[in-house]
């Protein structure tokens, strides 16, 4: 889903044409293979391709005056879909160059859409060979470039499922393939920036950005030929009659709001318990996960009794569907110290790594205990698709919560920090959380969010409803001399909206801070809707390009339902969460 209301204004007109032209051209192209399938009237398929040949070189506007009726080809139908991308050329080549059809038949929007995540494998498979033939000095560039490697072997990993997502997708599915290739290719997007960010100097920077550009360009390519192919696709679906205007948001009718709540005291069953004093399986939650089998049905459920655990903990990759239970977030507590300042790369700074997909925790403190003048200091690191925090204490001063990539969803958790303290480039919904400032040091401001979106098609964003953004006890007497703020776009096309919550006099009345001078600015997408408190007046907020007042319909499509396509993996844990608006 494409939220850039001003990207949706330009390409309205664009788009409406678009779809009726590749509408046909699938239409065609079906026809087409199933009359060749039967071998039958060869002259027929002619003919109706020739009718139907104005319409998409009109599109491209290249066709000559009159036009001579000339077959589709392949050709056109990549033109029309690779329209709309940033990148035009390298769309059209690398998908001519990939696409493959039965006995030369035109290619179906669904063939280019494979055959542009299959380019997109490519690159991340050349890009992953050129960078490790580079070659960095200081301890902290070679862990970076060892930091880039690990991401962009996920990122070919994500590519790889995206690919066969589609391969079994038929017509009908799209909808549900579109919103995971969308969720994988963010996440490729957002690796090469994560990447990028590990190397302090400028130039380590560029030379690398060199090499990674290619997979940021063809992974906006291929999350726009996606959008195009499924707008298309779903356009013929529906206007054949019974499916039209099908569920995508359904959760926007009021009648459909679903308020599900259940106690919060979860009563699991844990596969094994782990405490410090001996008296379970474990004693560290490190043992516990390794000892985790490698094939399982359902979930894998680990308790931590009461106690603070000194461990950097990584749920790895193949660690799927973990639940890590605590005996409360203040009670069972994992903790660490790593940080910027001693040398460690911020992505490798976490005290706790949530990796593998759905990932759960609840009743649980994750702490970086580095202080802030040790800067970047990470408590909790969350890559892991489709994870859910409850109950969940969070606690650190600068970069505390790295809301890495994927989709994620928060519910009554706390979470304190002071510069950046909820950063990354994730779709993360904070739902019911208590947000607290701390004292930074003497020459920091606060920063509660600090997103890192960095092509507009990535479908990420930091959603903060029904939260309390206030100063600690601490920071509280003295929030006067302290300038604290909702957040600063990281990357270009930030996106945060803040909404329903509460925010205290310690946010400063122009609300949101700018990162480096105006970049970003008008192309960010930051949003406040319906908050309450002192500080929520938006009477003298920026006045930048990118900062929206929003209209309901819009807020809408960033509660959990829509943006997170959570209805089935929120359900199926049976956690307290709120689709729809509170009020
Ligand atoms: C497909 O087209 C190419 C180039 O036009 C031609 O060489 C090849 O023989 C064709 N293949 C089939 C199966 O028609
Ligand atoms: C891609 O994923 C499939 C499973 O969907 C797996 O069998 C295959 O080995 C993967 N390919 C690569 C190159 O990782
Ligand atoms: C449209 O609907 C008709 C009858 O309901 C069906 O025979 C036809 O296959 C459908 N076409 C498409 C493109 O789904
Ligand atoms: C975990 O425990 C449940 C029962 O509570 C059991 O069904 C499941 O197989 C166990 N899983 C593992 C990986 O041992
Ligand atoms: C964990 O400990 C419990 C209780 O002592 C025992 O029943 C269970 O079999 C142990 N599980 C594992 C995986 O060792
Ligand atoms: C993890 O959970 C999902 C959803 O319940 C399920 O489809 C999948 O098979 C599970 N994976 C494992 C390894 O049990």
């Amino acid at each position: 889903m494409a939220f850039d209301l001003i990207q949706q204004r330009r390409q309205e007109e664009k788009k409406q044409k678009f779809k009726q032209d590749l509408g046909i051209a699938f239409i065609i192209s079906a026809i087409t293979i199933l009359l060749l399938a039967a071998a039958v009237c060869f002259a027929i398929y002619k003919t109706n391709k020739n009718n139907h040949h104005n319409s998409v070189a009109a599109h491209n506007q290249e066709a000559p005056p009159p036009p001579p009726p000339k077959p589709k080809t392949t050709q056109g139908v990549v033109k029309s879909v690779c329209a709309n991308t940033d990148y035009k050329k390298t769309c059209e080549e690398s998908i001519l160059k990939e696409v493959k059809t039965k006995n030369n038949a035109t290619a179906t929007p669904m063939d280019i859409l494979r055959a542009s995540l299959v380019a997109t494998f490519k690159v991340v498979d050349d890009v992953t060979r050129q960078a490790k033939g580079l070659e960095f000095k200081t301890p902290m560039t070679k862990a970076a470039l060892n930091d880039c490697l690990v991401l962009l072997n996920d990122g070919r990993d994500e590519v790889n499922s995206s690919i066969a997502s589609v391969r079994g997708a038929r017509v009908g599915r799209m909808r549900t393939a579109k919103a995971e290739l969308d969720n994988w290719l963010s996440a490729v997007i957002s690796y090469q920036q994560t990447c990028l960010d590990g190397f302090p100097e400028v130039a380590d920077k560029e030379k690398v950005r060199k090499i990674l550009e290619r997979v940021k360009m063809f992974g906006s390519n291929a999350l726009s030929v996606a959008s195009q192919v499924s707008a298309a696709l779903t356009e013929a679906e529906t206007s054949n009659g019974s499916q039209r205007k099908l569920l995508v948001f359904n959760w926007m009718n009021n009648n459909h709001y679903r308020r599900i709540l259940k106690s919060n005291g979860l009563k699991f069953t844990p596969n094994v318990t782990v405490a410090k004093d001996k008296t379970g399986n474990f004693s560290t939650i490190n043992e516990a996960l390794g000892a985790m089998p490698k094939k399982f049905k359902g979930r894998y459920v680990i308790y931590v009794r009461e106690g603070v655990y000194y461990e950097n903990v990584v749920v790895a990759k193949d660690m799927k569907n973990v639940t890590l239970y605590g005996d409360g977030s203040q009670k069972t507590i994992i903790t660490g110290s790593k940080n910027f300042v001693d040398g460690v790369t911020t992505f490798e700074t976490a005290t706790f790594v949530a990796i593998g997909a759905r990932f759960m925790a609840q009743s649980l403190g994750f702490r970086n205990t580095a202080g802030p003048e040790k800067h970047q200091a990470v408590a909790l690191r969350v890559q892991s698709d489709r994870s859910i925090f409850v109950n969940c204490r969070i606690e650190g001063y600068e970069s505390t919560l790295y809301v890495q990539a994927h989709r994620q969803f928060y519910r009554n958790c706390h979470i304190t920090g002071t510069v950046d303290f909820i950063f990354g480039d994730a779709a993360a919904m904070f739902q019911n959380c208590m947000i607290n400032l701390r004292k930074p040091l003497e020459s920091q401001q606060n920063v509660v969010t600090a997103q890192g979106r960095a092509e507009r098609r990535e479908t990420t964003g930091i959603v903060l409803q029904k939260c309390k953004i206030l100063a600690d006890k601490k920071l509280e007497p003295e929030k006067a001399k302290v300038k604290s703020f909702l957040g600063r776009p990281w990357k270009e096309y930030s996106r945060t909206i803040v909404m329903e919550s509460e925010i205290g006099d310690v946010i400063q009345p122009e609300g949101w801070k700018e990162w480096n001078g105006d970049l970003g600015l008008k192309t960010l997408f930051y949003a406040e809707y319906n908050n309450k408190g002192a500080g929520a007046s938006t009477k003298d907020r920026v006045k930048w390009g990118g900062y929206k007042t929003l209209k309901r319909d819009d807020v809408l499509k960033f509660t959990v339902g829509p943006f997170l396509q959570a209805e089935d993996w929120l359900k199926a844990a049976d956690v307290p969460v709120r689709f729809g608006m509170f009020s």
